[in-house]
C-alpha cells in the first residue's frame, strides 16, 4: 500500500511540478494531508483517499487534450502499478466526479469522495485559499479589486479571461460559497474556521482600500 502511494506521490510531483497556477505539487501535498485528517475523524478507507487526493488533479483537463484523455492517463497508471481493481474504480469514480467541470453536479456517492472533495474545497478557502486566489489573479493578470466590477457577479470564463473580474470579485464569485457546500461533519467544521478567516480578511481590506485603517 505504502509503495503504491509513494509511486503515486512521485507521479504527481513529476506531472504537476511547481508551475504557479493553483495545481502544483504543494496544493496535491496539502489535499492529501487533509483528505488523511478528514477521512481519520469520518472513519473513511484511508488508503482510497489517500491515493485519489494525490491523482485528483492529474486528469484536469487544462494538463489534457480532454478529460476523457486524462481520466484514461490516470487509468493507465492505476493498472501499471498493480492498483487492486475495486481500488481503481472507486478512484477513477471519485477524480471524474471531482475534475468533471460541465453539467455535471459533482455530487460524491462514497464516503472516500465525500472526502477528498472536502480536501480540494478546503484549499481553495481560508488562509491558503487568499494566497492562492490572489497568486492565480496574477497569472491570468487580474487586478486584486476593482470597485466598478460587480461584486457577487457571476461571470463567464471568457469575461474572466477579458479581464473583467478581480481577485476579490472570486471570493463572492465562489470562495465564500464553498463552506455551504461541504459534505462531511469535520469538513463543515474546518470550513467554518477558514471562512471566517476571509471574512476577517476582507473586512480588514475594504477598510484599508478606503483608508480608514
Ligand atoms: P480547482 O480545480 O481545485 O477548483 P481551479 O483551477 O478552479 O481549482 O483554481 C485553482 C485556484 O485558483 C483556486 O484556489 C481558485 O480559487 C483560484 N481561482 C480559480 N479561478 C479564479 C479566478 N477567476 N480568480 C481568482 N482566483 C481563481
Ligand atoms: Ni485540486
Amino acid at each position: 500500500m505504502n509503495k503504491i502511494l509513494e509511486a503515486a506521490e512521485n507521479y504527481a510531483k513529476a506531472v504537476l511540478g511547481y508551475e504557479g497556477s493553483g495545481h502544483d505539487w504543494w496544493h496535491i501535498y496539502r489535499v492529501n494531508k487533509l483528505a488523511c485528517s478528514i477521512a481519520r475523524e469520518e472513519g473513511a478507507n484511508l488508503f482510497i483517499c489517500s491515493l485519489a487526493a494525490l491523482l485528483h488533479d492529474i486528469a484536469d483537463e487544462k494538463l489534457n487534450g480532454s478529460e476523457e484523455e486524462g481520466l484514461q492517463k490516470v487509468e493507465r497508471w492505476l493498472k501499471e502499478n498493480d492498483v487492486p481493481a475495486h481500488v481503481s474504480t472507486e478512484v477513477l469514480n471519485i477524480i471524474s466526479t471531482m475534475s468533471y467541470k460541465g453539467g455535471n453536479t459533482g455530487l460524491m456517492s462514497s464516503l472516500e469522495g465525500k472526502v477528498v472533495q472536502d480536501a480540494d474545497r478546503l484549499d481553495a478557502i481560508g488562509a491558503i485559499g487568499i494566497a492562492r486566489t490572489f497568486v492565480y489573479s496574477g497569472h491570468i493578470g487580474q487586478l486584486i479589486y476593482d470597485p466598478d466590477i460587480m461584486v457577487r457577479s457571476s461571470m463567464t470564463k471568457d469575461e474572466y479571461r477579458n479581464g473583467t473580474s478581480t481577485a476579490v470579485n472570486h471570493f463572492y464569485e465562489k470562495l465564500l460559497k464553498l463552506k455551504s457546500r461541504m459534505n462531511t461533519e469535520y469538513g463543515k467544521k474546518l470550513a467554518a474556521r477558514r471562512h471566517e478567516e476571509m471574512e476577517h480578511f476582507l473586512g480588514v481590506f475594504f477598510e484599508e482600500w478606503e483608508g480608514r485603517r
